[in-house]
């Protein structure tokens, strides 16, 4: 095959081209990015006095723990709190323990910062009662502890203690312990709420986010982050939706939400967390609004939706609005940011195109406002760019795609064909999750992916050289889901999975990784790959100005080799260049008992006006060629 570049380029490619996709599943938030340890560490959303709202909560020994709705709450938004009865005279220790989102990650030497807040009614236990903080490991040995005297004043006490193991444990089934001697006092109860574990942050953000898992993700440069769903953004009814203004200020005022994925969103992952995330990260918020449907199937129309609007408002107020006009502005200053952040695209709702009745009318309603309010800001659908017609006319549709490798390897000149009509694309999810084109959400005996594999991935990677191609109508693209723990996922594959204390790098995620590393800031058009249903040998040719290098990116999904040779326009060319390549067995993956299997490679290839090139079977290329 020969690939003959031209010298000309025909579009930019967009800053904003290779993004991140968010919303809390498969504990991407709870239990993943948000570096909180402590799984129902506030017992929020949970029916008091039942044992399900303990979970994962355990007694030692013969401890007696429940929760109950609290008589004098922490706070109005966290009305249940651990109830302990401490026992007359109890000489041993007694008290619970919490084993983490599947186990808590120890490593000797590092600052834990624990806290904890406990009410005793006034006088209603010893005055020589203690309670102590631990942090414990497999065989409940002590590596970290605090005690501090325990004072029964009737209030809120908070406690916060730095916890250092003196170890690293030999696994994660470690666990966070608070026990109470009460040696010569009567019986009694203690309530405990609110129990936190934090490791230290990435960038040291208070409340932040756990680091290897972000270390990962800004390694991989995205330019947005779109959250905060998905799914997750709607609720299964129109209470359990998100809301911006629960997810903000002191964690005791966040009651928490229902979440969509089947467990309980602390919220202290919230809209200012994200926004700071975002400005860590250098990207650009890509936020939705909720907008009158859940995926229950309520939908409300018209004039029903003033509150929802209102609070749209708000939560953009919150992130863009002034301090001096906007109450919503006001609280972001107080809480530590009077600059407006970032905002330039907000998106309406998510995946609207399951409910092709009302969406006409919810868009119009909702964007007729929020346009007035925010001029400035660019809006966008969800419901398909097929129909129904929408008025305003959007500017930008939310594209979602599922499907299988073979399906992204022929279908890379999707937007080829669209219409350049003014209208701009943001491929918002996209995967290859089955080979089974007929039943792409079964089980894994049916075809589902657990884990992206070689064939997945390089079958994505000829998708992307489709969005690089029509870069001028597609501004930005996202693999979905990004995250998910592989001990408890609503979703697979996921780009990138993680347990307490290790992340696994996706073949998906090394794809990511190398388109968004070797962008270019312009398309070069290039004798076209074959757009038939067989092909297999797709590529793209992009520049960057900067560094005078032209990048070439070959996916060849084909289980032989491909003999290539480039011609290209430029007079200057270096006799060498560099080729990474991720290839390996078609149905290989990385997993936690093979993380590293599959990882690109990084070689000297002979470059040259002209020049071959052996694309392996099953393989995704980068070629760097110094050329101007
Ligand atoms: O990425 C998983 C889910 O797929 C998202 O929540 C939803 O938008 C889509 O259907």
């Amino acid at each position: 095959t020969t690939v003959t570049v031209s010298a000309t380029a025909s579009h930019a490619i967009p800053s904003t081209l290779w993004g991140m996709m968010f919303e809390d599943i498969s504990h991407s938030g709870d239990g993943g990015l948000y570096a909180e340890l402590i799984q129902n560490r506030a017992f929020q959303q949970v029916a008091p006095d039942t044992a399900a709202a303990l979970d994962p909560w355990v007694p030692l020994g013969d401890s007696q723990i429940s929760v109950v709705a609290d008589s004098v709450p922490l706070s109005s938004a966290l009305p249940n709190s651990l109830a302990l009865t401490v026992p007359a005279a109890s000489a041993t220790e007694i008290g619970f323990a919490n084993p983490g989102y599947f186990g808590i990650g120890l490593v000797k030497g590092t600052a834990y910062s624990a806290s904890l807040n406990y009410r005793v009614a006034a006088g209603a236990i010893s005055k020589q009662a203690s309670l102590t903080i631990s942090l414990l490991d497999q065989n409940n040995k002590t590596l970290a502890a605090f005690t501090t005297p325990l004072r029964a004043s009737g209030k809120w006490t908070e406690v916060t203690a730095s916890l250092v193991p003196s170890h690293t444990p030999p696994s994660n089934n470690n666990s966070f312990a608070v026990t109470v001697t009460n040696a010569r006092g009567a019986e009694s109860q203690v309530n405990f709420a609110l129990l936190s574990l934090f490791p230290p942050t990435f960038k040291g953000r208070a409340n932040g986010m756990r680091p290897d898992i972000a270390e990962t993700l800004a390694a991989n440069k995205p330019a947005f982050w779109r959250f905060p769903g998905g799914n997750n953004l709607e609720g299964q009814t129109v209470a359990t939706r998100w809301q911006w203004n629960n997810t903000v200020g002191p964690l005791k005022d966040r009651p928490g939400r229902v979440g969509d994925w089947g467990y309980v969103n602390t919220d202290g992952l919230g809209l200012l967390e994200y926004l700071h995330w975002c400005e860590d990260l250098d990207m650009e918020p890509y936020m939705a609004v909720w907008d009158g449907y859940t995926l229950g199937g309520t939908n409300i129309t018209g004039a029903a939706l003033d509150p929802y609007i209102a609070q749209a408002i708000d939560q953009i107020n919150f992130v863009i609005g002034d301090p001096a006009t906007s109450a919503p502005a006001a609280l972001r200053a107080s809480l530590g940011h009077p600059e407006p952040f970032t905002l330039h695209y907000v998106e309406i709702g998510n995946e609207d195109f399951f409910d092709d009745e009302t969406v006409a009318n919810r868009w119009n309603t909702i964007v007729t406002n929020l346009s007035a309010t925010f001029p400035q800001l660019t809006f966008m659908a969800t419901s398909l760019s097929s129909g129904p017609v929408l008025t305003p006319t959007p500017k930008v549709y939310d594209v979602h795609v599922y499907s299988s490798p073979t399906f992204f390897a022929t279908n890379s000149f999707l937007y080829d064909s669209v219409e350049r009509n003014g209208t701009h694309y943001f491929e918002g999810e996209y995967a290859a999750i089955s080979t089974n084109d007929s039943n792409l959400f079964g089980t894994p005996a049916e075809g589902r992916l657990l884990f992206p594999t070689v064939a997945s991935a390089v079958g994505e990677a000829a998708f992307m050289t489709g969005f690089e191609r029509n870069a001028d109508i597609v501004f930005s693209a996202s693999y979905a889901p990004l995250l998910g723990s592989v001990n408890d996922s609503q979703w697979t594959p996921n780009l990138v999975g993680f347990d307490a204390s290790n992340v696994y790098k996706s073949t998906s995620y090394y794809v990511q990784n190398l388109f968004a590393n070797n962008k270019g800031d312009e398309y070069l058009p290039s004798t076209l790959p074959s757009n038939s249903s067989t092909a297999t040998l797709l590529w793209s040719v992009t520049r960057s100005t900067a560094n005078k290098e032209v990048i070439i990116k070959i996916s060849n999904n084909a289980a032989t080799t491909e003999e290539m040779k480039f011609v290209l326009p430029f007079k200057d060319v270096s006799s060498t260049g560099s080729a990474t390549v991720l290839t390996g067995p078609a149905t290989a993956s990385n997993t936690p008992d093979a993380p590293d299997a599959i990882v690109p490679v990084t070689s000297r290839i002979k470059t040259g006006t002209t020049f071959e090139y052996t694309a392996p079977a099953v393989s995704f290329s980068v070629l760097v060629v110094s050329a101007h």
